[in-house]
């Protein structure tokens, strides 16, 4: 296969509307949401993917009902739990990105741990952001760089863009190639904006539930389609007579 994004991010959304549309209650909706997390996960290397960034939980959604925050918090633990292992029987590296001393101090642990226990492996890097807020990431570069101007280790004038995305969460990451968000919103909603500045968008109606191996393969296709300009001029319009 030609063409394929050697990094994917995705924006998991509809995992209440897919559950209210089957009259099933929203946390049904988040567990099956997570099996479609299992299951890219599983499948993105056949196509070529090499880094993974799933929005997990935005720094906005600690202001959800406390009982659906408790419920994915829960849901989040078993994972970090149960799924060590497949990790890496499947040579997955975990990461994560946002403000991870946000989540619950059993959480950290966990997040810690599996982090440990993959760094050495050498397949997919699945970046799951937690807490996570892109102004948020950027304002925390930017109070990097105050300080190490202050303190006399960088030169105000030598800032840069390579300066400020050296100091992002993403620091060692790829730009990704890919952005997918599912069920129909046409938001960023605060996700990588620095990073997806070059990014091809592809949304699908699909709810995150429903973004089986065949969806996922579809948002592939059409980025295989696409020719990337990076702000550079088109190719010169083709003739038709
Ligand atoms: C968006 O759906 C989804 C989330 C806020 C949480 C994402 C979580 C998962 C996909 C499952 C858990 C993941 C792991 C790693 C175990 P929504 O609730 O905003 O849907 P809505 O917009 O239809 O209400």
């Amino acid at each position: 296969m030609e063409n394929n994004p050697a990094h994917v991010a995705i924006i998991m959304d509809g995992n209440g509307r897919w559950a209210k549309a089957r009259g099933l209650p929203r946390i049904r909706g988040h567990q099956v949401g997570a099996d479609r997390v299992e299951e890219i996960m599983r499948i993105a290397p056949e196509y070529g993917v090499r880094y993974l960034t799933l929005y997990a939980f935005s720094k906005e959604n600690w202001q959800r009902p406390k009982d659906e925050v408790q419920f994915l918090m829960g849901l989040l633990s078993d994972y970090l739990d149960h799924k060590l292992e497949e990790l890496n029987r499947n040579n997955v590296v975990f990461n994560t990105i946002g403000r991870i001393s946000d989540m619950p101090q059993l959480i950290q642990e966990k997040i810690a741990r599996n982090t440990e226990a993959t760094k050495n492996n050498t397949g997919l890097v699945t970046t799951f952001a937690f807490s996570y807020s892109s102004r948020l990431e950027i304002a925390d570069a930017c109070r990097r760089i105050a300080r190490e101007v202050q303190a006399g280790r960088l030169d105000a004038e030598s800032v840069d863009e390579q300066t400020i995305q050296d100091r992002l969460y993403t620091a060692n990451l790829p730009d990704p190639d890919l952005l997918i968000r599912t069920s129909g919103e046409m938001r960023i909603s605060n996700f990588l904006l620095w990073q997806i500045s070059y990014s091809e968008l592809y949304v699908t109606d699909k709810c995150w539930p429903e973004f089986t191996r065949e969806e996922f393969e579809k948002a592939v296709r059409d980025f295989q389609k696409r020719e990337r300009r990076f702000g550079l001029t088109a190719a010169p319009l083709r003739k038709t007579s």
